[in-house]
């Protein structure tokens, strides 16, 4: 009996341990910091660190659906913190990533749009970080770009998106 017991504290105690080991290791591998306003930084981040194309649609909207000027044929993806906040009908929540791929003529990726939330990073502007990349993933303008605010700041009631109004 009291080998048996013994035993059992023995198997408690392995279980508890590994159990603690699991749960001490896993979010320190898996939790990737997010980027700093940086094109190369963010386009590593949304391909590689955090693939955008493991991300959730934005709600409601398929793949290659045709898109209102000046965009052709895309395909928007939002991340977690991003789909959290349209879903409460809330203005983004920092870190809320969107990304939009155009494809022009519909059949070949011509562009890759992005709209990263950074707290503090442009308050006039809806602190959002704006980058577009080609194809191939070279940056052709990032930033505080005035380009982007211009045209998204008819919808600066609704944190700057057009996609669809979600904001209550
Ligand atoms: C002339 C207006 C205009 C300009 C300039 C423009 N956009 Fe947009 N953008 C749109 C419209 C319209 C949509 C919505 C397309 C749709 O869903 O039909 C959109 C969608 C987006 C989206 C998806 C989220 C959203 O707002 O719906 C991102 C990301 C984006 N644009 C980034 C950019 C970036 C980055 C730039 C600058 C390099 C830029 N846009 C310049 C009009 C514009």
């Amino acid at each position: 009996m009291k080998k048996l017991l013994s035993a059992l504290s023995v198997l408690i105690f392995v279980t508890a341990t590994v159990a603690y080991a699991i749960h001490q290791v896993t979010p320190a591998e898996t939790y990737v910091p997010f980027p700093g306003p940086h094109a190369e930084a963010v386009f590593k981040y949304i391909t590689a660190e955090d693939p955008y194309n493991r991300w959730d649609l934005w709600p409601g909207k398929g793949k290659l659906v045709k898109g209102r000027p000046p965009l052709d044929i895309i395909t928007t993806y939002v991340n977690d913190n991003a789909l959290y906040s349209i879903k409460a009908g809330k203005k983004t929540a920092n870190g809320s990533i969107i990304v939009t791929e155009n494809y022009a003529g519909g059949k070949k990726l011509s562009a890759v749009f992005v709209m990263y939330k950074i707290r503090g990073y442009n308050p006039p502007a809806g602190d959002w970080y704006w980058a577009q990349y080609d194809a191939n993933g070279k940056t052709v303008t990032e930033g505080k770009v005035g380009d982007c605010i211009g045209c998204h700041a008819k919808m600066k009631e609704n944190d700057y998106i057009f996609t669809d109004k979600f904001v209550r």
